[in-house]
């Protein structure tokens, strides 16, 4: 199995890039969602990474390692996944290096979102997700046919709960500070690949699908 790594700062647009991929076959597999997935079922993991992430700071790197380790070990058919937001911290770096040495996961290569910071907070601050199907829009970017409703369920749109000005403030820093060293450390091994993010996305989409259009 191959893995594509989707790095970049919160409101890069991880998951509309994911999406776009994802429309070509390729499986999508966000350590967020699986946090939420955790809460949501009142799990113990759930329960431990639920302030953390309302806080916006990360959950455990031994609760995503095994999160992600049981999740991969149990894959048997897929040929390539896309990892959104996974490795996080060069500890869950090293830890997937390690598990590319004793299976047949592979890591295919790095993809960077790189934007600039106040267009990451305007991202964030107006984005709705759907309570029902977990559709991602904004309020000026992607909005909605009828405002405030899914055009795909039409379900409620509500506000991530770490999409608060406060908790965006701290998950950028929390990003500089332990997410951005991963990009030196997979330049080093060859690996990385860097887009602009800051464009529609529809270009995003573009520039991504020009990235992988070997295997699509
Ligand atoms: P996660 O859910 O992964 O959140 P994130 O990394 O902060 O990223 P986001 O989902 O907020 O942004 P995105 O880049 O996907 O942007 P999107 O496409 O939605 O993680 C949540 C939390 O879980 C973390 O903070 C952490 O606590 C924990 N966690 C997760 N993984 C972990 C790990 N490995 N280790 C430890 N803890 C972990 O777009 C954002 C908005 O912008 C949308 O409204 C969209 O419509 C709009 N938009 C997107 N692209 C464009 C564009 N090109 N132009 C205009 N608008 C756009």
């Amino acid at each position: 199995m191959n893995i594509i790594i989707l790095l970049g700062p919160p409101g890069a647009g991880k998951g509309t890039v994911s999406e776009a991929l994802t429309q070509h076959g390729i499986k999508h597999v966000s350590t967020g969602d699986m946090l939420r997935k955790e809460i949501r079922n009142n799990t113990e993991l759930g329960l431990r990474s639920h302030k953390k992430i309302s806080q916006g700071i990360f959950a455990d790197d031994s609760d995503v390692m095994m999160m992600v380790t049981d999740y991969l070990l149990r894959q048997k058919k897929e040929n390539f996944i896309i990892f959104d937001g996974f490795p996080r911290t060069l500890v869950q770096a090293e830890k997937l290096d390690q598990l590319t040495q004793s299976s047949d996961i592979k890591i295919f290569n790095v993809l960077r979102l790189k934007c600039p910071e106040d267009v990451l907070i305007s991202r964030l601050s107006g984005r709705r997700i759907c309570v029902v199907c977990g559709a991602v829009y904004h309020d000026i970017f992607s909005p909605p046919n009828i405002f405030g409703r899914c055009d795909l369920e039409g379900g409620s749109l509500a506000k991530r709960l770490d999409d608060e000005p406060v908790v965006i403030k701290r998950r950028l820093k929390v990003y500089n500070e332990l997410t951005k060293p991963l990009a030196d450390y997979y330049k080093s091994k060859s690996m990385l690949v860097e887009i602009d993010a800051n464009c529609s996305p529809k270009e995003v989409r573009e520039h991504t699908l020009k990235v992988y259009k070997d295997l699509i």
